[in-house]
C-alpha cells in the first residue's frame, strides 16, 4: 500500500480581486499576545537567496515587495544578520502616518525597530539607517568584542551585549524590550540558526519564477533534522508565489 498522502487539485491561481497592502495586513495576522517570530525570505526556482549581483532584490518582484512592505507595517522589530545589512544597504525604518493610529491602539512604538546581529561589529556605519530611523537601531553582539568597534557601535546604536549570541538569547533580548512581533528578514545564515533552535513560528517564503544559480547565496550548515511547517496560505502575483507556512504546533 502506498504511504503517500492525498494529492489535491491545482490551487486556484486565477480569479479574485487583487489584494491591497491593507488587505495584506489582515492575511498576515500577528497573535494578540505573546512573542511571534516571522521569517521572510525569497527563493528562486533553483534555491538561490540572491541574484548574480548578490542582492535579493534582483530575484524579487513587485508582488513580493508588496507583501514584504505590508508585513513590516505591524512588526515591532525587523531582525537581520549583519551580512544582510552589509549586502542590502538597509534604508531608514521610519514611522508612516497611515500606521500611526493602528500601532498606537495596539500599544506599539510608532515604527519597527531595526535589530542587527553581528559578531564582528564590522558594520556599514555610513548608512542613514542608523541616524534617520524613527527609533535608535539595536545591535546585538557577543560580550567581549573589540573595544574600539564596540565604542563605534555605541555611537550609532543601542548595543545589547549578550553572553552568548545564540538564537534564544537574540530573540529573548528583543522580547525583554517588549518587541514581541519580530520579522526576521534574513539572511540565510541567521535564519538557519533560528530554525535550528525551533524559534521560527512562521515562514513566509516567496518563490520567484527565475533561476539564478546559487553561487552568490551563502551556504548554510545542515540542520540536525528537517523542521516541518504546514501551509497556511498561498498568494500569487507577477508569476510569483507567496507562501505562508506555520511551524508544526503553532
Ligand atoms: N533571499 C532573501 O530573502 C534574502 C534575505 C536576506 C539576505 N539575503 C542575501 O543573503 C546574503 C547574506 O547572507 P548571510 O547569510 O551572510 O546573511 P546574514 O545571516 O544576514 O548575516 C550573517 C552574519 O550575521 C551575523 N550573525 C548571524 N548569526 C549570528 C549570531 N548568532 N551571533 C552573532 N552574529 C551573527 C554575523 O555577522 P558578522 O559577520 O558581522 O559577525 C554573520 O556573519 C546577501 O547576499 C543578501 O542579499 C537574501
Amino acid at each position: 500500500m502506498s504511504e503517500a498522502g492525498p494529492v489535491h487539485g491545482p490551487l486556484p491561481l486565477t480569479g479574485g480581486d487583487p489584494l491591497t497592502e491593507d488587505d495584506l495586513l489582515q492575511v498576515y495576522p500577528w497573535p494578540g499576545s505573546g512573542a511571534w517570530l516571522r521569517a521572510m525570505m525569497v527563493t528562486t526556482l533553483d534555491g538561490a537567496a540572491a541574484g548574480p549581483d548578490q542582492l535579493s532584490g534582483s530575484v524579487s518582484s513587485p508582488a513580493d515587495q508588496l507583501v514584504f512592505n505590508a508585513v513590516r507595517r505591524d512588526a515591532d522589530a525587523v531582525l537581520i544578520g549583519a551580512g544582510t545589512l552589509r549586502a542590502e544597504q538597509y534604508t531608514p525604518m521610519r514611522a508612516k502616518p497611515a500606521d500611526t493610529a493602528r500601532r498606537e491602539a495596539a500599544g506599539q512604538l510608532p515604527a519597527p525597530v531595526i535589530a542587527v546581529v553581528s559578531r564582528s561589529l564590522d558594520l556599514p556605519w555610513q548608512l542613514p539607517v542608523w541616524r534617520e530611523s524613527t527609533h535608535r537601531p539595536l545591535v546585538l553582539a557577543p560580550a567581549g568584542v573589540d573595544p574600539g568597534r564596540l565604542e563605534t557601535a555605541r555611537e550609532h546604536a543601542d548595543v545589547i551585549e549578550l553572553d552568548r549570541t545564540d538564537p534564544e538569547a537574540i530573540v529573548g533580548a528583543l522580547v525583554q524590550r517588549s518587541l514581541t512581533r519580530i520579522v526576521c528578514e534574513g539572511g540565510p545564515r541567521l535564519l538557519r540558526d533560528l530554525v535550528a533552535a525551533d524559534l521560527v513560528d512562521e515562514a513566509d517564503i516567496t518563490v520567484s519564477p527565475v533561476f539564478a544559480g546559487t553561487e552568490t547565496s551563502p551556504p548554510t550548515p545542515s540542520l540536525p533534522r528537517v523542521n516541518r511547517f504546514r501551509l497556511a496560505h498561498v498568494l500569487h502575483g507577477d508569476d510569483t508565489l507567496m507562501l505562508r507556512y506555520l511551524a508544526a504546533g503553532r
